[in-house]
């Protein structure tokens, strides 16, 4: 298969260029680099020693859209991976989520449906589950537009139109994955996350510490309805998630289908500092702060859809994914930046 990367040079998207080229298939990467830079796309042909050709576009703008299949086709799925996702800035900037997270879907899947692409991939997350008494969740779960923030909102907003694009496109594969946490990196240390300005979420923030330039990890809030005190997210590493969006590529069957991707399995944030700081090899620098404004105690997921439909599950624990997070952070300090 020719697969149209939408937010190919990102942290979720060159690693599932790189889970692409090594089963066998062709990428096309397009990026606006708003969230990464060029040289992840050079990276995933040095870990590949494949081509992994990179637009410099937004996916939001049809003509773009079009000079890619023009110059790459033809180009038999599309993989939509293009979306501004940090849940605060979201509340800040409502229309800014709105519109580029709705508007790179209608622009992908008008052209792509134009040239007769046979499979659609959406990017969601398990953020769209709004009802914690369903926990662990399944696909099944109750899921709301009624969500915390404009990023999730547009995510299920996504997920609405995608449904209804199906069912008018009876022959063509459309798949939604619910991502929960991603974490690690690729063990080469070549690809990984690279966030801009302080992260929000924990892995990055607690490599950051580790690598020197934060001083402190803050815990936010300790007071949960949890074992340890502390939010209890499921953390999927990186290299799972990217396979499990090539096994739902290959196996996509037309028509709508929605999995999770996750572990299965609840870490608390002191669980994952300490799986950190194994890695890292010495203690790191913490405080418990308040509990951060939207926050919920737990969110995991029932994985067995995906492994009974898919024959997918994920191999990797916690721990790979520290001790790859922190390889990939050692090996790049600047992540990205020279
Ligand atoms: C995890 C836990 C925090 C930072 C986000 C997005 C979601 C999805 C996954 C894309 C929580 C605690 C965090 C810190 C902390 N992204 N924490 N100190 O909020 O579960 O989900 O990433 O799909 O849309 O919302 O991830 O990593 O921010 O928080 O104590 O400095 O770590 O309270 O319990 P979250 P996170």
């Amino acid at each position: 298969m020719r697969v149209l990367l939408a937010g190919g040079a990102g942290y979720i998207g060159a690693h599932t260029a790189v889970a692409l080229l090594e089963s066998g298939h062709e990428v096309v990467l397009l990026d606006d680099l708003s969230g990464t830079q060029a040289v992840a796309a050079e990276r995933v042909e040095t870990i590949t020693g494949k081509a992994a050709p990179l637009v410099v576009g937004n996916a939001a703008d049809d003509e773009v859209v079009e000079a890619v299949f023009a110059e790459h086709g033809p180009i038999d799925a599309i993989v939509h991976l293009a979306a501004f996702k940090a849940v605060g800035e979201s509340t800040q900037k409502p229309l800014d989520y709105y519109a580029n997270n709705l508007d790179s879907t209608f622009a992908l899947l008008r052209v792509g449906l134009a040239h007769g692409i046979r499979s659609f991939v959406f990017s969601s997350t398990g953020t769209v589950y709004s009802d914690p008494a369903d926990l662990p969740f399944t696909e099944d779960s109750t899921t709301s537009v009624d969500l915390s923030n404009p990023y999730s909102k547009s995510k299920r907003m996504n997920e609405v139109i995608l449904a209804d694009v199906a069912r008018v496109n009876p022959d063509v594969n459309v798949t939604i994955l619910r991502y929960f946490n991603p974490v690690g990196a690729h063990p080469s240390g070549l690809i990984g996350e690279d966030p801009t300005g302080i992260p929000n979420n924990l892995m990055p923030y607690v490599s950051r510490v580790a690598i020197g330039t934060l001083d402190r990890i803050g815990v936010f809030g300790d007071d949960y309805d949890t074992p340890d005190g502390t939010g209890l997210r499921d953390y999927i590493h990186v290299v799972d998630l990217a396979e499990g969006h090539v096994v739902a590529l290959e196996q996509a069957q037309p028509g709508l289908a929605v999995y999770n991707l996750g572990t299965g399995v609840p870490v608390s944030v002191l669980q994952l500092i300490a799986s950190f700081e194994a890695a890292v090899g010495r203690e790191l620098p913490k405080e418990f702060l308040p509990r951060r404004a939207g926050d919920v105690a737990a969110t995991y997921c029932d994985p067995a859809k995906a492994a009974a439909e898919l024959g997918w599950r994920t191999r990797l624990t916690i721990d790979d994914a520290s001790r790859d997070y922190w390889n990939w952070q050692s090996r790049n300090p600047r992540g990205y930046s020279a």
